[in-house]
């Protein structure tokens, strides 16, 4: 019952196809970035914009210290960023070495690629004991080119993340 629950539950969050971002971050000390299935506008006065990192991502370690996160909108053009930003690990690897990006609004790393992207001010951050941490943000500066589609779920199932959820260090805000 319980397996056939999980199931279903799967099925309904793949009907949902969501549409994929980047979330970069710069604490001053490292720049990161992950692939984020996890986000939506969570407010309309005042605007804010919510998006779940994983303890296990070297983005959430990042992001913890930094007062903005860079949130870039993907489209069918950029399967490449998907997957340089989905797969690899900033633990491992210097993501922003492998793409073109500068040094956006308040130092975040911004991926001009994108076809749109905003820049938040962290406002607050919710840990509900569960795998990913809720970042909510408050837009500061958006910029919109537009005219493709959204990259969905569905274009980047087959991707392997660079960390499981499970994978993290304990304390999960453990530097190295
Ligand atoms: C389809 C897909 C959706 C993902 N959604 C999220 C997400 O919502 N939040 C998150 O923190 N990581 C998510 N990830 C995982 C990270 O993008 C991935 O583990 C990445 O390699 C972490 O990089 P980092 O360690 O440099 O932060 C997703 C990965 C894929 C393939």
């Amino acid at each position: 019952m319980k397996r056939l629950m999980q199931e279903t539950f799967d099925e309904l969050m793949r009907s949902l196809d969501t549409a994929m971002i980047v979330v970069t971050a710069n604490d001053g000390r490292e720049r990161a970035g992950c692939l984020v299935g996890f986000h939506v506008q969570c407010s309309i006065d005042p605007l804010r914009y919510a998006v779940w990192l994983s303890k296990a991502n070297h983005t959430f370690r990042v992001a913890l210290f930094a007062e903005h996160l860079g949130i870039h909108l993907l489209t069918e053009r950029d399967r490449a960023l998907a997957t340089l930003f989905g797969e690899s690990s900033g633990d491992d690897v210097d993501k922003l070495e492998r793409c073109e990006w500068r040094a956006g609004p308040y130092g975040v790393p911004v991926l001009d690629e994108c076809a749109g992207w905003f820049v938040g001010r962290r406002e607050a951050l919710f840990d509900a004991g569960t795998d990913h941490v809720c970042f909510v943000l408050r837009p500061v500066e958006a910029h919109a080119i537009g005219g493709s589609h959204p990259l969905r779920l569905r274009d980047v199932a087959g991707l392997t993340p660079g960390h499981s959820a499970e994978d993290r260090p304990v304390p999960p805000d453990t530097r190295t």
